[in-house]
């Protein structure tokens, strides 16, 4: 059946799939972002969007390692978005996080907690997906883990999954309707975040080595123990780190 869906963040790294594929499906798609006149900390916008919307998608993110501007974030932008869902109507709340948010002392991590937990206790009908690590990642970090000219490599246990198969996932979910906390979605096999970075690296042409580094604290230890693994529950999506990047082609440094 045909919906109406908003995708807030649909700009966004995994949000410009989820609207890809809901338009695939045959899906009319709003898509909630400050470049298309939509700002959901302000709510600008936002009661216009929603107009004979059935479901909303949140991939909307914040960039961040402080805890205070991770919270302030999700915190304010769940409940415009959820005030604006329950004047529109809208019937089913679908919100992407993270597995292990709340295994992990993590300042962004703290941010998703709190959004999770509005949604859970709010009234708009809901579905709580969380996904492990994109295969972007790696991308992201040799880009974002520098000290000067030198990549580093953090060491982590991870089990990244393609972005493209968290969107097929999400729309799985509006098309299913509301059902509250379901199973973690990860990649078919754990990975050396290490190994992910250097081979993006060599991907992009780069020379040199990448040295591999621990992060300090808690948040350290639970990257390299395992605790931000899926469940044993999880559903596992298809194509594997080595896959997404040869699908990717020549990079660009
Ligand atoms: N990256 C991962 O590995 C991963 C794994 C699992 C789950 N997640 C979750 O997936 C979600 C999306 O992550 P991502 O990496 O795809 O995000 P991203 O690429 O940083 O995109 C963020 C999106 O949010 C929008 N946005 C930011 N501030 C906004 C505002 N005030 N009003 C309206 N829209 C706003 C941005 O559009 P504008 O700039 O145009 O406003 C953009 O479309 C996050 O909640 C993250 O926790 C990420």
């Amino acid at each position: 059946m045909n919906m109406n869906i908003a995708v807030a963040g649909g700009t966004g790294a995994v949000g410009r799939h989820v609207v890809d594929v809901a338009r695939e499906r045959g899906h009319d798609v709003r898509i909630l972002s400050r470049a298309k006149g939509v700002d959901v900390l302000t709510g600008g916008g936002l009661d216009r969007a929603l107009a004979d919307v059935q479901s909303v998608v949140d991939t909307t993110n914040l960039s961040t390692t402080s805890r205070d501007a991770s919270v302030a974030f999700f915190e304010r932008a769940t409940r415009m978005l959820l005030d604006a869902e329950q004047r529109a109507g809208v019937g089913h709340h679908l919100v992407l996080s993270i597995v292990g948010v709340d295994r992990a002392p993590d300042g962004y991590y703290a941010g998703k907690v709190a959004q999770e937990a509005l949604v859970e206790t709010g009234a708009v009908p809901w579905t709580i997906q969380r996904a492990t690590q994109f295969h972007d990642f790696a991308a992201q970090l040799y880009v974002r883990a520098k000290l000067g000219p030198v990549h580093l490599a953090p060491r982590m246990r991870t089990q990244p999954v393609a972005a493209r198969e968290v969107a097929e996932r999400l729309i799985d979910s509006v098309e299913a309707g509301p059902a509250g906390r379901v199973p973690d979605l990860a990649g078919p096999r754990e990975e050396s975040l290490v190994e992910m970075i250097r081979a993006y690296a060599v991907a992009t042409g780069h020379r040199g080595w990448i040295p591999a580094i621990s992060l300090p604290g808690a948040l350290g230890r639970a990257q390299r123990d395992g605790s931000l693994l899926a469940t044993p529950d999880a559903v596992l999506g298809r194509q594997t780190f080595a896959e997404w990047l040869s699908a990717l082609g020549p990079v660009r440094r």
